[in-house]
């Protein structure tokens, strides 16, 4: 009995903590390793197995990062050259690896952001079965960036009921008859627009302008009005910094190839993380006082974040909870979307439309005499609006 105690006692002195330490790190590491094989080596390769049986074509996955270094690649190589001057080619110019696929394997063609498979569509009526997605068959790609909360966690990145629940609270902002109310704030930022550039004029007859950022900040500025209505200057804030982020979010792209990219402290990374911060302590700073105004009876709730607000208290009372459905933080998510989807979006549409009118100056002819004709020298309403011909022709042509 006293030996064997003895030998226990001795074969554990001999056992130094670290080395337990070291194995227990090994174990981990190797845990560690088998998770990664299989989610960037054989989960990419069963599920290539799975669809291609199904009979759909595309690239073969390359560990780790899939067709995102020849994606990048071909944009890079795209704008390095400036577009011909009468080519309407977007499409090889903005997504050329998209383009490149189609071309080779079909209008429904599989590719691979990292281990993540996705799928390729150019068949319109596709996509409106995929953006119905009546009973969530199809899922949304996981940001490969894992940037979304640096740059929009809204609905484009919510799936399953959470998307459902935000869908139906926010469409309320955007009914017709709420859409018609923003109308004086979209003229407003408009009008400061043509007479800003009317002065740049001075007495020449003609004055190149950089169309892009003047956009942007025409864009910029009706959404921090139609958004937050009084506090449309906090809000100019918000725009500068989520347009900063929208670039920054361009330069990651560049680089996205490389795992884990994200978590290294470089100069970028850690710029947008502190743009994040500043946009989510303004935003919860307008939310707040919007709370307040609301609770003392005094709020204007005409624009987004107001309608937003109260169909959420309205969604949670219908459900018997005292809580509003949507927190603050999820409040902040969809604001940030708003910026990002409606901002840049419109820009680019306004600047390609430009574009398009610059090569086409009989259409713009057409147009002004349209717009002239309808409003003469009043400001834009709805009813207007729908009796723009010429105008929404061009406007579906370019989208
Ligand atoms: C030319 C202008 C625009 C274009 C081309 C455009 C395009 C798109 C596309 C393709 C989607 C689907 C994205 C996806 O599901 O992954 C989307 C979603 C969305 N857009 Fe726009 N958009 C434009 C303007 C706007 C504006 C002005 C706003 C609002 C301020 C806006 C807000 C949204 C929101 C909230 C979603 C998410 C909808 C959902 O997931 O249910 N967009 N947009």
């Amino acid at each position: 009995m006293g030996s064997s105690q003895g030998m226990a006692t001795l074969g554990l002195s001999v056992i130094p903590p670290w080395s337990l330490l070291c194995a227990l790190g090994a174990l981990a590491a190797l845990w560690c390793s088998c998770r990664v094989l299989a989610a960037a080596w054989l989960g990419p390769r069963r599920v290539a197995r799975a669809l291609r049986s199904q009979g759909l074509r595309g690239t073969a996955y390359r560990f780790p990062s899939g067709d995102m270094k020849e994606y990048v690649r071909l944009i890079a190589a795209a704008c390095s050259e400036p577009m011909p001057l009468s080519s309407h080619a977007i499409t090889v110019r903005v997504v050329p690896f998209d383009h490149g696929v189609i071309r080779e394997h079909g209008k429904v063609a599989l590719t691979w952001f990292g281990p993540e498979p996705r799928v390729v569509v150019t068949d319109p009526k596709l996509f409106r079965e995929i953006l119905a997605n009546k009973h969530g068959q199809f899922g949304k790609q996981k940001s490969i960036l894992g940037i979304e909360r640096l740059l929009a966690n809204g609905l484009t990145t919510h799936q399953g009921d959470k998307w459902v629940t935000h869908r139906r609270i926010i469409s309320h902002a955007f009914h017709l008859e709420k859409l018609k109310r923003m109308l004086p704030a979209f003229a407003a930022c408009s009008a400061e627009l043509v007479s800003r550039w009317g002065n740049s004029m001075g007495s020449s007859d003609a004055q190149e302008i950089d169309v892009w950022p003047e956009f942007q900040n025409l864009t910029g500025d009706a959404i921090s009005r139609v958004a937050f209505g009084s506090s449309f200057s906090e809000g100019r804030k918000i725009f500068q910094l989520q347009s900063e982020q929208a670039q920054n979010a361009v330069k990651m792209a560049n680089v996205m190839y490389i795992p884990g990219y994200r978590f290294l402290p470089t100069k970028l990374n850690t710029r947008m993380k502190a743009n994040a911060r500043e946009v989510e302590t303004l935003l919860k700073g307008i939310i707040r006082k919007r709370e307040r105004a609301m609770k003392d009876g005094h709020a204007d709730n005409d624009d987004l974040l107001g309608v937003m607000m109260e169909s959420n208290i309205r969604e949670a009372q219908e459900a018997g909870s005292s809580k509003p459905t949507m927190t603050t933080d999820d409040i902040v998510g969809e604001l940030k979307l708003f910026y990002f989807a409606g901002m840049e979006t419109t820009a680019v549409l306004l600047t390609w439309a430009m574009v398009v009118l610059s090569m086409h100056p009989e259409w713009q002819d057409r147009a002004r005499e349209e717009v002239l004709r309808v409003f003469g020298k009043n400001q834009p309403d709805s009813e207007g609006i729908n009796r723009l011909k010429v105008v929404s022709a061009a406007e579906q042509i370019l989208i």
